[in-house]
């Protein structure tokens, strides 16, 4: 019987229902458009390019399978349906075709699926043996990150740089809670477990700043547990190595001399560490190289003077609830200490 489809004055709204439909599906699909730093469908790394062609993969079947099956529902649903006069159709019980056909095509599916989800596990998820990985230690901590590159003898926070080419072998461990490292343009997610020492890596393919966050609830300031992953071109990398491995340097400019004296003073020196100075603290971020870094407090702001005053003068409005307490510090003082911090490269 040819297809005939049916549509009496009830359905009339249809087309304009249809129009609402499609302008709505155009506005979200245009919501896709623009920078996405942190989507994983932008890989910058061997790693998150083996994720993105698993996605791709997968994806493409699912395409496959709304389109069979919406496209013989929508079938159905106008061959079938109920007209005027028409005569009661006939009674069926089973299919013994269809059944089978509709059980063994998904199960096919899913192994076609499976296979390639895997060969990526398996590759993704040993530790590398690359004998010329370069060793990042990443601690995550309530609500920053320290990475250590022991070879190269850098400390440094929330902020690490990579070179572009070359494979980096992280060691994750957390110094108290749960939490999660995930830079998505980079690798996917892994844990830091307390008590255990977990490893990812990844090769990056190209140069640029890397968004990534803690993606496991870790307390107050989990969704301010930002980062940048920093990759370079190998000369690039060398220089920052150079200029972070040695000692700070006692500033030259008066200000910034004089907020070394209020650094050294106050309590500042309990929690941080500057390499070469008196301040050896090891509960809060390192800084020694400070003022080369792009962000403060974890990624919350731009490492501008300004964002940094605001920062010293009331931490717990910047970031609630981390765990760097609010020292009481005079307008002069500030200024100083902003002038100082800055100086650290
Ligand atoms: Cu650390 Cu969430």
């Amino acid at each position: 019987m040819p297809f005939r489809p049916n549509i009496s004055p009830r359905t009339a709204g249809f087309p304009a229902f249809a129009a609402v439909l499609l302008c709505l599906g155009v506005l979200v699909i245009q919501g896709c458009g623009g920078e996405y730093p942190q989507s994983a469908l932008h890989p910058g790394s061997d790693s998150a390019t083996r994720l993105d062609r698993l996605f791709d993969q997968i994806f493409w079947w699912a395409v496959g399978v709304f389109v069979v099956v919406e496209g013989i529902l929508v079938y159905t649903i106008f061959r079938f349906r109920e007209r005027p006069g028409g005569r009661r159709p006939r009674q069926v019980h089973g299919h013994v075709l269809l059944e089978v056909g509709w059980t063994l095509a998904p199960a096919l599916i899913l192994v076609a699926i499976a296979i390639p989800t895997m060969q990526t596990i398996f590759v993704i998820d040993r530790a590398t043996d690359d004998p010329d990985a370069l060793v990042v230690e990443v601690i995550g901590r309530r609500w920053w990150w320290e990475f250590r590159y022991p070879e190269l003898g850098i400390v440094t926070a929330n902020e690490a740089h990579l070179p572009v080419g070359r494979t980096v072998d992280l060691r994750l461990r957390s110094a108290d809670v749960l939490h999660s490292f995930w830079v998505p343009r980079l690798a996917g997610k892994r844990d830091l477990v307390p008590g255990k020492e977990n490893q990812l890596w990844f090769r990056p393919d190209s140069v640029g700043v890397f968004p990534g966050q803690c993606a496991e609830f870790c307390g107050t300031a989990h969704a301010l547990m930002g980062m940048r992953v920093i990759v370079d071109e190998p000369a690039d990398f060398e220089s920052w190595a150079q200029a972070n491995a040695g000692s700070s340097v006692t500033p030259a400019d008066a200000e910034a001399r004089a907020g070394r004296g209020v650094f050294m003073a106050n309590a500042c020196v309990s929690c941080h560490s500057v390499r070469g100075t008196p301040a050896e603290g090891r509960f809060g971020p390192d800084l020694t190289n400070f003022g080369s870094r792009l962000t403060i407090a974890s990624g919350v702001l731009e490492n501008t003077p300004a964002n940094l005053t605001r920062w010293l003068d009331s931490t717990q409005h910047v970031k609630p609830g981390n765990l760097m307490p609010e020292v009481q510090l005079s307008a002069t003082q500030i200024r100083q200490l902003v002038a100082y911090l800055g100086s650290l490269r």
